[in-house]
């Protein structure tokens, strides 16, 4: 190859296939040279023909791999590069990599590789969702595997909707200049995920939160009775976790402090799990210096002073009192710190009535620069996947109207790298 970069393309088999084409069409634009392996089961979606033709050389095929091992072996073919790309990464790629499988010409230059591994990962939104794609993806993500993608919509199957599209042509290409840039003082971390950003198509580390530490609480506190009882609340995380992701593809660093919710960590996002407030605080000051602190958790108010040490039973005689005590005010107390407080701090409120009114009490109690207020009012808000939120700062009051969670967080972190940007000039 005579381009001064060059990337190793393995092409999985999913209907996404096809947007590769396009993406080793930009690469040569680019003078980037792209030597292309195309999977059994990619071969049902684009021909090596096709392939070669755009590349402008050999495809590499397992039928290759098989009869012509002497003209390039699989290690050198995994090497003799500067980037291996992934696309699209299918469930089973995915499997494979996560567990060092080698049985056909793909997995096997993808554990012989020396070179950073960027993939763009491209299924059903139920493939992708499942926890075995999770615990995947948690190990990837642990091996310093770089993601781009997936992004969420209409699938090819009818009906289907959801997380699983594979990131356009042009968001790939952005994250393969990224990686082949190679901005990483601390190792592979350093460019993170390079996931979706909302409506736009360039990369995260360019991202309107490019270079900020924004630090997220979401989901429930469970405050304990007894070893096996809790309080808690009907919080699912939805929201929080939505955020944490928005920032991550902003180009955030974000640290998530999550209470017990059944979400997947979301992906590029430093996740701390907790269970009671006491916990959540700990692990927000453990978490500090932030520039942006976003408090969306539903903290308990309350909880048992002396939680049993042992299961209660029901038989030992008369049931005992719980005795309440408050918890800390996370929010309050990050909000209020005289040193190291983060720039921009917002909390949330879930209100059944007088929902403003509140919300502009709270601003002022707390001490935050915003809040983020709605109205669970029977709404089904509380682990639905909809949202009504109206922002209140000391300035007015902005109300936007009912949307997916996903779409309230990338607009709230739209809004909140503007005012950052804002404060910072
Ligand atoms: O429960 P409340 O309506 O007071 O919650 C408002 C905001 O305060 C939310 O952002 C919530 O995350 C935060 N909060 C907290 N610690 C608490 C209670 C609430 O951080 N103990």
């Amino acid at each position: 190859m005579s381009a001064s970069r060059s990337v190793l393309l393995i092409i999985g088999g999913g209907i996404a296939a096809y947007k590769v084409l396009e993406v080793i069409r930009r690469l040569k634009d680019r003078g980037i040279a792209a030597r292309c392996i195309l999977t059994r089961a990619g071969e049902q979606f684009v021909t090596p023909l096709a392939v070669s033709s755009l590349a402008g050389e050999r495809c590499f095929t397992d039928l290759f791999s098989l009869t012509d091992e002497a003209d390039i072996g699989h290690i050198q073919l995994s090497r003799s590069t500067d980037l291996v790309v992934v696309a699209p990464a299918t469930a089973d790629l995915i499997a494979k990599m996560a567990n060092g499988h080698a049985d056909d010409l793909a997995s096997t230059a993808l554990l012989a590789t020396d070179k950073r591994v960027l993939i763009a990962p491209a299924m059903n939104p139920r493939m992708w969702q499942h926890p075995a794609t999770r615990r995947n993806m948690a190990q990837l993500e642990r091996d310093g595997i770089l993601v781009v993608g997936p992004n969420s919509g209409a699938m090819a199957e009818r009906g289907e909707n959801g997380p699983g599209r594979m990131a356009e042509p042009p968001e790939i290409l952005a994250a393969i200049e990224l990686a082949l840039a190679g901005d990483k003082p601390g190792g592979q971390r350093a460019i993170g995920f390079l996931g979706r950003l909302p409506g736009g198509n360039h990369a995260a580390a360019g991202g309107a939160l490019a270079g900020r530490h924004v630090l997220i609480t979401s989901g429930p506190t469970h405050e304990p009775i007894d070893p096996v009882r809790y309080i808690a609340n009907r919080s699912s995380g939805k929201q929080g976790h939505a955020i944490a992701a928005a920032a991550a593809a902003a180009g955030a660093r974000v640290t998530l402090v999550s209470g017990p919710v059944s979400l997947p960590d979301p992906a590029g996002v430093e996740t701390v799990h907790v269970e009671s407030a006491r916990e959540m605080l700990a692990a927000v000051e453990a978490a500090l210096p932030a520039d942006l602190a976003i408090f969306a958790a539903a903290v308990a108010d309350w909880r048992v002073a002396d939680a049993a040490p042992e299961k209660m039973k029901k038989d030992g005689g008369a049931l005992r009192p719980l005795s309440l005590v408050e918890n800390p005010d996370i929010l309050a107390t990050v909000a209020q710190r005289t040193g190291g407080r983060p720039g921009f701090v917002v909390g949330f409120a879930a209100e059944t009535q007088n929902v403003i009114d509140y919300a502009r009490a709270k601003l002022a109690r707390k001490g935050c620069d915003l809040i983020v207020a709605n109205d669970v009012g029977g709404t089904g808000v509380m682990g639905g996947d909809a949202n009504t939120v109206h922002l209140v700062t000391p300035d007015g009051v902005e109300t936007w109207p009912t949307l997916p969670k996903e779409e309230v967080a990338s607009r709230l972190v739209a809004h909140l790298a503007r005012q950052i940007a804002g404060k910072a000039e």
